[in-house]
């Protein structure tokens, strides 16, 4: 958080910076620190020359503790002019500590900090470089590589090209530096992990778009470009227009920023952003054809109030409840109920071009992998074309033959998981059109695909995936639906989806209300070691996405099995002890799924059924039932996943865990 001529106290500044850190906590909660101007007197620059660092373990509440317990800060002294940059971590190298946590120093005296999110892969390189040249290293991250390669570059200017060339940095990353050697200057850049810039004034700004500075035409071409001076000049600057009170939040996520200001420049890969007095500039080592040459302004839709988690007692919580809102916020404007046609802006340009394509490949990971396993059948129905569903690092492992007329999907969530944007920079390297489906506008997956579909389930905070889950269905629904609007065989069907998406909220609002029966079935459960989940055809899904649900909120083992593969091995683990969820709807599956039901009742287990309301044949034979709305069939998956989405939760808090923060996850995956 830079603020330029808009007078901060200490308070405020580090307030600023740690209810950032507090929204942006869901992307990693294990460490987080602060890096602030040490000084005490009027003169802001002097003050500017000491840098302070807090960090701590934990929690950003733990860094909170730590910045009250700091007694010889002076919390009233005003800035001007201040740069203060904060991180929440989620390791990745080097255990969670005060150490490893960022910002990362060049040296002792805090010349150069910096603080990062992502991964860098050649850091073991640079180390040993740096620990050649004499620098010492205190923590075991790969960030801290980073805040002394600058140093070393900025103490060896007239090599810095070289060095620069030799020992460049490698991997995923978004960095934000500050400098004593620069005062009130931030320096931010970005290869792989996002960046934002939140600007915010009372004043006009300059321009609505900043034309990029490429350095190769600049007058200083020898200087590496992660160097914080920068020059600029007027034109290619944005600065409030009286030339005064501007304040700039680079953030890895809107959510940071949202609260101060919706004017946002979202940074592209190897974009250099600088703010040198109160002025930003972009810069670029050089110009390659497509790249565009300017970065616009843009004003995000996003509410404040929904980031907050209202009258619930967690972001998950919330979200599973916001869910019949959300799947109408994903069709809103696009599927029309009377004439039963489906619109989606974002492919209008390529769909022709899609219908004539060889076969369809889903990649993504997590849940958004199990948005594609839910909706393949009927994308298959109603494409007729080969539909694949791919796990994004296995995709990649395998080196998966992609050809020019396969169309690849990349669902995400965040937009930003790295094994998801390495297949699609993969899959276009092999010509394939590329489709996103995602739910952050400005996110790399969505800029960097051909075309997409904003799933427009608004933010998503709670780390464990559920409302983004069924807006994912419902957009690859409507992708199927779309792909055969033209055919006439295919009418009565598409007429039959698109009457079931109209009753689909109220639908999910009655699954909702079953909230006290799976509670008691939680009480029932919490206990446990372990819990199975067996579906087939539409709801196979189902069970890998209920089982993902338990395991990462209540650290409960849990399965989802294939019905149809029980007999193959996952019968031996049934026993009258084994809690065994069953799914079973009346579908193409129903028969088949009534023999599974038998086939564990006859092992003396005591199986849990999600079943249709009207099913009493098969409640006959459980231990007890869910009973559930029936649908269309190929949307039942969405009413039958909220059950096991609200059954984790109630587990999880009655396990007395943080349903929001799981161990070692972090929601927004940037790294491979
Ligand atoms: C599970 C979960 C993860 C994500 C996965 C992909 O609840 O959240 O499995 O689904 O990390 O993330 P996105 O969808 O952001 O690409």
């Amino acid at each position: 958080y830079l603020n330029y001529h808009v007078p901060r106290t200490r308070r405020e500044i580090l307030e600023i910076l740690l209810k950032g850190l507090r929204r942006l906590e869901y992307r990693g909660y294990d460490s987080a620190g602060v890096g602030i101007d040490g000084g005490n007197g009027k003169e802001w620059e002097a003050n500017a020359r000491c840098i302070q660092l807090i960090k701590q373990s934990g929690k950003v509440k733990a860094l909170d503790d730590e910045i009250t317990r700091q007694q010889d800060m002076d919390m009233d002294v005003e800035f001007d002019v201040h740069l203060g940059i904060a991180h929440t971590r989620w390791a990745t190298h080097g255990a969670p500590s005060p150490v490893n946590s960022h910002p990362h120093r060049s040296d002792k005296s805090n010349e150069f900090i910096v603080i990062h999110n992502g991964i860098i892969t050649n850091y073991k390189d640079l180390r040993k470089f740096l620990e050649s040249k004499g620098y010492e290293f205190e923590s075991e991250t790969d960030t801290e590589t980073i805040a002394k390669l600058v140093k070393y570059m900025y103490d060896n200017r007239e090599n810095s090209l070289t060095a620069c060339l030799m020992i460049n940095p490698e991997g995923a990353f978004a960095l934000v530096f500050k400098s004593v050697h620069y005062p009130g200057e931030a320096v931010g850049t970005r290869r792989g992990g996002p960046l934002l810039i939140g600007v915010k004034s009372d004043h006009k700004l300059s321009t609505d778009h900043i034309p990029i500075l490429y350095r190769s035409s600049g007058k200083d071409k020898k200087s590496c470009p992660t160097l914080p001076r920068l020059e600029q000049d007027t034109c290619h600057t944005l600065f409030a227009e009286d030339k005064k009170s501007v304040e700039y939040y680079f953030a890895s996520d809107a959510s940071a920023v949202i609260e101060h200001t919706n004017r946002v420049i979202f940074l592209e890969d190897d974009d250099v952003a600088a703010v040198t007095d109160g002025r930003l500039s972009i810069h670029r080592i050089k110009r390659t054809a497509g790249d565009h040459p300017a970065r616009a302004i843009q004003t995000l839709q996003m509410e404040l109030q929904q980031i907050m988690k209202g009258n619930y007692s967690s972001f998950m919580q919330k979200e599973i409840f916001e869910q019949p809102e959300s799947v109408v916020n994903t069709m809103r404007g696009r599927v029309n109920f009377d004439d039963n046609t489906v619109t989606l802006g974002g492919l209008k340009d390529h769909i022709k071009e899609i219908q004539r394509c060889r076969r369809l490949i889903l990649i993504a990971c997590g849940t958004s992998y199990h948005a594609g396993v839910a909706t393949r059948q009927v994308l298959e129905e109603l494409t007729e074309l080969p539909v694949m569903v791919e796990l994004a690092s296995d995709f990649l492992d395998r080196n998966t033959p992609v050809f020019r007329d396969d169309v690849c999907f990349f669902i995400s969530q965040s937009g930003e998981t790295a094994d998801s944007l390495m297949a699609l920079r993969y899959c276009k390297e092999r010509g394939a059109l590329t489709v996103g489906v995602t739910n952050t506008v400005g996110s790399s997956i969505s800029r960097e695909t051909d075309c997409g579909v904003h799933i427009n389930a608004g933010p998503e905070i709670g780390v464990a995936s559920t409302k983004a889950y069924t807006s994912q269905f419902v957009a690859l629904i409507m992708f199927a639906l779309l792909m055969c609007d033209d055919r006439i065989s295919m009418q009565p069907r598409r007429r039959e989806i698109i009457q079931g998406l109209r009753v689909l909220p109220d639908l999910i609002k009655e699954v909702l209300s079953l909230d006290d029966e799976i509670q008691s079935l939680a009480a029932e459960l919490y206990q446990q070691k372990s819990v199975l989940i067996m579906g087939r055809g539409y709801h196979y899904a189902t069970c890998l996405e209920g089982a993902l649900k338990i395991k990462e909120i209540t650290y409960m083992h849990s399965e989802g099995i294939l019905a149809g593969e029980l007999k193959h091995g996952p019968l031996a683990l049934v026993d009258k002890l084994m809690p065994v969820i069953m799914i079973i709807m009346r579908d193409h599956t129903y028969t088949k799924c009534q023999n599974a039901l038998q086939q564990v009742v006859a092992r003396s287990g005591r199986p849990i059924v999600i079943c249709d309301r009207d099913d009493y044949e098969t409640a006959k034979s459980s231990s007890r039932t869910i009973r559930v709305p029936h649908g269309v069939d190929c949307l039942q998956g969405i009413l039958s996943v909220i059950p096991l989405q609200l059954l984790s939760f109630h587990l999880a808090v009655l396990r007395g865990f943080d349903v929001d923060c799981p161990r070692n996850l972090a929601k927004s995956v940037t790294v491979e």
